[in-house]
Parts: C-alpha cells; sequence; structure tokens
C-alpha cells in the first residue's frame, strides 16, 4: 500500500560510503516523492528518480531552493589527509554541514539527520572530535522538530578510494572485539548506518536525539 503522502528527501554526502547507500535505499523506497542529492562531482549511476545537482559547497547558498524538503540527510566529511590540512578538513565537516543546516532550517525542513562521529565533543583536545562535537551543537541550537544526531565508529565497506589507515583500524578493532577489548568502538557497515537513518525517519518519537554506536546497531 501506498503511503498517505510522499516524503521528499536531501542528501549531501551522496558520493561516500554512507550517503551512497543511504541515497540508493532511498531510491527504492517507496515513501518518498522527490529526492534531491547535492554534491561536487556527478553520482556514478545515480538511480533516474534522483535530481542530482552538482555545484561548489563554497556557493550552496545560491541553491536555497531545493533546502525545501522532509528530510535533510548530512553525511559529508573528509579526512585530513585528503583535504590536506586540519584547517581544510574543518572546512568540509563543520563549516559545509552547518551552512546546509542553516539552509535547510531557513527553508522549513522538519527533519535534520546527520552522522557524526563517536567521541565527537566540543571540548575535545583532538581537533577532529572537537569539529564533530561544535557540529552537534550548532545543529541543536537550529532547533528543528526533530533532529536524529547518529555517532557510528570505524565505518566500513566499499570504498572508492583505499584508506590504509582505516583498513588497519578495523583490522586491529576487529583483533580487539574478538578479546571483548573496546567493543564500543566496533566497526559498522556504512550500509548498516544508512538503514539507521532510514528507520529514524519513521520511527524517531523523541525531538532531538543521539544515537551511539551500540544504539546504531539496534536500529532496523
Ligand atoms: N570513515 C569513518 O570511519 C568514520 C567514522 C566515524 C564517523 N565518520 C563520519 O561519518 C560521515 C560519513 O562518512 P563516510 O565515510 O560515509 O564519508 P566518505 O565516504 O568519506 O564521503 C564523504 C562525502 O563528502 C564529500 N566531500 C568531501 N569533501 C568534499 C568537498 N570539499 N566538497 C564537497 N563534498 C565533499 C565526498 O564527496 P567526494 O566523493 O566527491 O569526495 C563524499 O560524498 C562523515 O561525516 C565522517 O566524518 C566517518
Amino acid at each position: 500500500m501506498m503511503p498517505d503522502k510522499l516524503k521528499s528527501a536531501l542528501v549531501i554526502g551522496a558520493t561516500g560510503l554512507v550517503g551512497r547507500a543511504l541515497l540508493m535505499k532511498i531510491a527504492k523506497a517507496p515513501g518518498y516523492g522527490r529526492i534531491v542529492a547535492l554534491s561536487r562531482r556527478p553520482i556514478e549511476d545515480c538511480p533516474g528518480n534522483v535530481d542530482n545537482i552538482v555545484l561548489d559547497f563554497d556557493h550552496l547558498a545560491d541553491h536555497a531552493a531545493v533546502f525545501n524538503v522532509d528530510c535533510f540527510f548530512s553525511c559529508l566529511g573528509t579526512t585530513r589527509k585528503q583535504a590536506g590540512s586540519i584547517e581544510a578538513q574543518r572546512v568540509v565537516d563543520y563549516d559545509y554541514q552547518r551552512h546546509a543546516a542553516e539552509l535547510a532550517r531557513a527553508a522549513g525542513v522538519k527533519h535534520l539527520l546527520l552522522v557524526s562521529s563517536s567521541g565527537a565533543d566540543a571540548k575535545s583536545a583532538s581537533a577532529y572530535m572537537k569539529m564533530k562535537g561544535e557540529l552537534e551543537l550548532a545543529v541543536h541550537a537550529l532547533n528543528f522538530d526533530k533532529l536524529s544526531i547518529l555517532q557510528p565508529s570505524l565505518l566500513v565497506g566499499k570504498r572508492e578510494h583505499h584508506r590504509l589507515g582505516e583498513s588497519l583500524g578495523e583490522s586491529a578493532l576487529n583483533w580487539l572485539n574478538a578479546l571483548g577489548i573496546l567493543k564500543r568502538y566496533r566497526p559498522i557497515a556504512g550500509s548498516q548506518v544508512a538503514d539507521a537513518l532510514l528507520y529514524l525517519v519513521e520511527n524517531q518519537t523523541g525531538a532531538s536525539e543521539v544515537y551511539r554506536l551500540d544504539e546504531i546497531f539496534t536500529l532496523t
């Protein structure tokens, strides 16, 4: 049976591990009508029912009108290595996502779903954890009707570019987990995080919720 009203969705980060898995699932889900993905390069094999707008994220405001959707999924991110410096990483992980969330709020988005990170903490000594924590605070302050913040640990799945550090981290974590150590940091598949995001659109009852790794595993 078709739902009464089809939802509209906007995804940023849809060429990435979580964002791409999410986009493919939304494109097949019966509950969605208009689906928009903003990316800096064309999405490979983009589903026919997705409007892929290619843009420069320095000029997001030029596209403010497309933020007029029901659910906004923010899955953008980079690594210090890919970005070239911690400052450049912050532009992607903090500035772009904060700006996008502000545009979404101004356009009347009801539900923001943000993929953050375990350990996110605005007071952290780690620049990465600090930027993630600051972003969480910034989006919280925007007062969306609904806010879902997911805090996964190491994300695993097939990536376009191999990340040696993450592969080594995954092996080490799997080994430690097998010994019963560091279980709260066990790796999670990007597609499982995508499933959790879709689940929350339908099932989150609270207005503003933060989901830690253990909880994300249960959101299906
Ligand atoms: N990787 C992990 O183990 C891990 C762990 C915990 C939390 N997280 C967080 O979870 C979120 C999703 O992670 P992920 O691994 O799915 O991310 P990902 O695969 O690295 O994808 C990141 C997305 O951001 C886009 N992006 C990067 N730099 C950009 C720029 N300068 N301008 C526009 N777009 C840009 C990428 O586009 P291109 O494809 O064009 O580069 C891609 O769509 C991120 O916020 C990440 O920090 C990741």
